[in-house]
C-alpha cells in the first residue's frame, strides 16, 4: 500500500498538542480531543453538556476569513449547509463565534476516518462499490441543490457508527485551504493535487458538479485499488500524470468497473459522466438501495436543538405563548457573539444569514406587519403552525426565502429574528431583497437596541 501517505494534507493529532483540552464553549458544550487540523481550522470532539450527545466541532480564526474577504462567500455557505440533511452528509447543527474564532459544531462521524480503514487493505469491489454509493448519493443530492463539494479527499470521507460513510465539509468549499490562503504562494503545492481534476490544477475555471465527479473517480479507485491512480513522488510528475490522464486499473477490477472509472476519470469535463449517468451504470446500480427520506429544502427550518436547550419559560410572560429565550439564546445576542455581526468590523449585524432585533411593541403587531410589508412587496406569505413565525417567499423564480420568529425575551420585550436564504445562490444577491426593501419598512417597530 505505497501511495496513501501522499493522500491527503494533515488531519491527524499533532504529537505537540494535548490530547484533551477541558474547556467549556459557551456554556454548551465541553470540548475534548483533537480530532484533526489543516491549515486553517481544527477539529474537536465535543459534548453536550445538556443532551450529553457527541458533536465535532470545527474552529476557524476568524481573521482567516475577513482577511480573505470571504465573509459573504461563508455566510451564505453555511445557510445552505444548515439546511443539507441527507443520510452520508455530516449534519451542520449550528454556528457559534466569538470575536476571534467561528465554531461549526457538527455530527460527530464515530468511525473516524474511512480511508484509515484503507490504509489496512484495500476494500473488495462490492465494498468499494456500497461505499462508492453511498458517496454519490450524497453528491448527487448536494448537486441537485447548487451545492458542490469542490474538495473531496479522504480526511473529508468519515464513517459513523454503523459504518456508513458521512461526507464532511460539504458547503463550506469557500473555507478551503486554496481560498483561505493569501499569501501568494502556489496553493495547490500546499496539499496533494492526488484528488484534484486537471481542469482545477489548470486554473482555467471549472465546473463544480465536473470537479466532485472526478474526485468521486479517484476516491473509487482507491477503495478497489489500495493506492491513487496517478501518483508520482515529484509534485510536478504527479500533475503530468493527471493532466495526462493516464491510468492502469489493477488486475483484479472487474470490466464494468474499470469502464466506470474510465468515464469518471476523463480529463475532458465536457465528456465526463454526470451524476445521473453514474446512477444508471450497470456496475453502479448493483444492490443500489435509493436513499429514502423527506425534506424541505426551501424550509428555512429552526434547529431542533433550539429547542433542545432547556426552555424553563412556561410559554412567556406575556401571556401570549411566545417561547420564552433561554440562557443561550441571551448570550448570542450579544455582538461579540452574533454571527450576524461577525465579519463587520465594528460589529454591525448584517442581513443575508440572520439578524435578531428586539421590541417592545406586541407580537401581534409584528408579525401583522411583517405580513403587510411583504404582500405590499408583492411575496407570498406562509404562516407556519406557531402563529409567531411566518414564512415569506419572492424573488426572481422564488429563489428568495425569509423565516421570522418571535421569542419573548422579558415581559415587554420580544425578539425578533429575521433569517433569509437563497435556493440558488448563483442566481444573484436576492438578499438585496431584505435589505433594500423590506428591512426599512419595519425598523420603526425595533425601539430596543
Ligand atoms: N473529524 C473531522 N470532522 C469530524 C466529525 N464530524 N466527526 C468525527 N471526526 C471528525
Amino acid at each position: 500500500m505505497p501511495a496513501l501517505e501522499n493522500a491527503g494534507t494533515p488531519a491527524t493529532t499533532p504529537a505537540t498538542t494535548p490530547a484533551t483540552a477541558e474547556k467549556t464553549l459557551f456554556g454548551k458544550y465541553e470540548v475534548g480531543r483533537l480530532l484533526g487540523y489543516g491549515a486553517f481550522a481544527k477539529v474537536y470532539h465535543a459534548r453536550e453538556i445538556h443532551t450529553e450527545h457527541s458533536v465535532a466541532i470545527k474552529a476557524i480564526n476568524k481573521t482567516f476569513i475577513v482577511k480573505g474577504g470571504l465573509a459573504a462567500n461563508v455566510k451564505r455557505e453555511i445557510s445552505i449547509m444548515r439546511r443539507l440533511r441527507h443520510p452520508n452528509i455530516v449534519r451542520l447543527f449550528e454556528v457559534l463565534a466569538n470575536k476571534k474564532k467561528i465554531y461549526f459544531v457538527l455530527e460527530f462521524a464515530k468511525g473516524g476516518e474511512l480511508f484509515a480503514k484503507i490504509s489496512k487493505s484495500r476494500f473488495s469491489e462490492n465494498l468499494s462499490r456500497r461505499y462508492f454509493q453511498q458517496l454519490i448519493s450524497a453528491v448527487g443530492y448536494c448537486h441537485s441543490r447548487g451545492v458542490y463539494h469542490r474538495d473531496l479527499k479522504p480526511e473529508n470521507l468519515l464513517l459513523d457508527e454503523n459504518w456508513n460513510l458521512k461526507v464532511t465539509d460539504f458547503g463550506l468549499s469557500a473555507l478551503t485551504d486554496d481560498q483561505v490562503r493569501q499569501d501568494g504562494l502556489l496553493h495547490t503545492l500546499c496539499g496533494t493535487p492526488a484528488y484534484v481534476a486537471p481542469e482545477i490544477l489548470s486554473k482555467k475555471g471549472y465546473d463544480g458538479a465536473k470537479v466532485d465527479i472526478w474526485s468521486c473517480g479517484i476516491i473509487l479507485f482507491v477503495l478497489n485499488a489500495g493506492y491513487l491512480p496517478f501518483n508520482d513522488p515529484n509534485l510536478m510528475g504527479m500533475y503530468r500524470k493527471i493532466y495526462k490522464g493516464d491510468f492502469r486499473v489493477p488486475k483484479w477490477t472487474s470490466p464494468g468497473l474499470k469502464h466506470l472509472l474510465s468515464r469518471l476519470l476523463d480529463t475532458n469535463p465536457a465528456t465526463r459522466i454526470s451524476v445521473d449517468d453514474v446512477i444508471n451504470d450497470p456496475w453502479f446500480r448493483v444492490d443500489y438501495k435509493q436513499v429514502q427520506f423527506h425534506e424541505e429544502y426551501l424550509e428555512l427550518k429552526y434547529d431542533d436543538d433550539d429547542d433542545d436547550v432547556s426552555n424553563d419559560g412556561d410559554g412567556g410572560g406575556g401571556g401570549d405563548n411566545l417561547k420564552m429565550m433561554n440562557a443561550f439564546d441571551i448570550i448570542s445576542l450579544s455582538p461579540g457573539y452574533n454571527l450576524g455581526g461577525l465579519f463587520e468590523e465594528g460589529g454591525a449585524t448584517s442581513a443575508s444569514a440572520g439578524e435578531r432585533f428586539l421590541s417592545r411593541e406586541s407580537p401581534e403587531r409584528v408579525v401583522g406587519r411583517v405580513v403587510e410589508v411583504a404582500e405590499r412587496e408583492g411575496m407570498t406569505v406562509v404562516r407556519k403552525k406557531e402563529w409567531c413565525c411566518v414564512k415569506v417567499v419572492g424573488g426572481y423564480n422564488c429563489n428568495f426565502v425569509m423565516m421570522v420568529e418571535l421569542k419573548r425575551l422579558t415581559e415587554e420585550i420580544v425578539v425578533v429574528e429575521v433569517r433569509t436564504a437563497e435556493s440558488d445562490v448563483r442566481a444573484g444577491p436576492t438578499h438585496r431583497i431584505w435589505k433594500d426593501k423590506i428591512r426599512p419598512q419595519l425598523m420603526s417597530l425595533f425601539h430596543v437596541s
